[in-house]
């Protein structure tokens, strides 16, 4: 059986409520590729099935095919729907905890010299750069530290919740007491159930909207660490090879990147190397000037 025919025997649109067809599916493959490098495999037409389907009654369609019309015709708000409805959100507070104590460390280190700049790249609703904001806080038992944090993610959607920092209760559920009490307000009357992070922490964050696909990044500085975590194992490998050099440029020589537990760079041995369970340093790019000094050769003028 061909790949073509398996994803078409997989596709039964008469049990459907849209007509979905390999042709539509290929066609949804190859524009989520384009716009946000997400390689998506035979194995997620039931995926981008449901997920899509929900678009399709809102707009009041019959069939992907008058979808995708509109979308290719259309705004760059339904792009950032038609985005955001495939990508994978999934995140949480302290996820893989032990990156937050070896930041925390390099950051104090480095602090001294003026403000440490960190950089979440794929942010997600925000649980990820509010526990780099905590655990900074903690470290410095400040909501005023010497750190200042970047959160970035292709879909404006989910950076909307992330800037209002408002979650259900259930989501600070396993964080220590303390941590809540001391870091989220508890809503009361129509926000029962929900938590928002204290607004001293929401000013140590500023949050943008950042395609790592773009050509160019919109950013000036180099960061002393950058969280790059769980959104590499949804491009294919020359994208993030290409994503990754690009982060090395705005990555201080000595900064740190940490990648999601089932991420290694071993195929980017050549830029990074590993200090740790998920991270990286970059590899030192020799200098002319140390070339000279351990291989023996000189300026041709000399
Ligand atoms: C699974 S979440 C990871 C969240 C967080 N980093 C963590 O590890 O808990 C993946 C995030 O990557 C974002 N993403 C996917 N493609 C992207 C791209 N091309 N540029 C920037 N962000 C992207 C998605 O929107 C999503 O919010």
């Amino acid at each position: 059986m061909t790949s073509d025919s398996r994803v078409a025997a997989d596709i039964v649109s008469d049990k459907h409520e849209f007509r979905f067809t390999l042709a539509d599916f290929r066609q949804i493959c190859r524009l989520i590729y384009e716009r946000a490098g997400i390689k998506l495999s035979d194995s997620k037409t039931s995926m981008v099935y449901s997920r899509l389907s929900r678009r399709l009654r809102v707009l009041g369609l019959a069939s992907f095919a008058e979808y995708l019309q509109l979308l290719e015709q259309g705004s760059e708000a339904e792009w950032t729907v038609f985005v955001g409805s495939l990508t994978t959100h999934l995140t949480s507070f302290y996820r893989e905890p032990h990156h937050f104590p070896i930041m925390v460390k390099h950051v104090a280190s480095h602090a001294r010299n003026g403000k440490a700049l960190l950089w979440s790249c794929a942010t997600s609703t925000g649980e990820e750069p509010y526990t780099m904001a905590i655990a900074v806080a903690e470290h410095f038992e400040s909501f005023n530290p010497p750190v200042r944090i970047l959160a970035t993610d292709v879909d404006t959607g989910v950076l909307e919740m992330a800037s209002e920092g408002v979650y259900p209760v259930d989501r600070v559920r396993d964080l220590p007491e303390r941590t809540v009490k001391k870091y989220f307000l508890k809503g009361s009357g129509e926000h029962a159930g929900f938590v928002r992070v204290r607004p001293e922490l929401q000013r140590m964050i500023s949050f943008h909207q950042l395609n790592l696909l773009s050509p160019v990044w919109p950013l000036k500085e180099q960061y002393d660490a950058i969280f790059c975590r769980n959104v590499m194992i949804y491009f294919d490998r020359p994208t993030q090879q290409k994503v990754l050099s690009k982060c090395l440029r705005h990555l201080k020589p000595d900064g740190l990147f940490f990648t999601g537990h089932s991420e290694n760079l071993n195929y980017a041995a050549d830029l990074f190397q590993s200090c740790g369970n998920t991270v990286y340093r970059p590899r030192a790019i020799p200098t002319t000037q140390s070339i000279m000094d351990t291989c023996g050769f000189r300026e041709c003028r000399a």
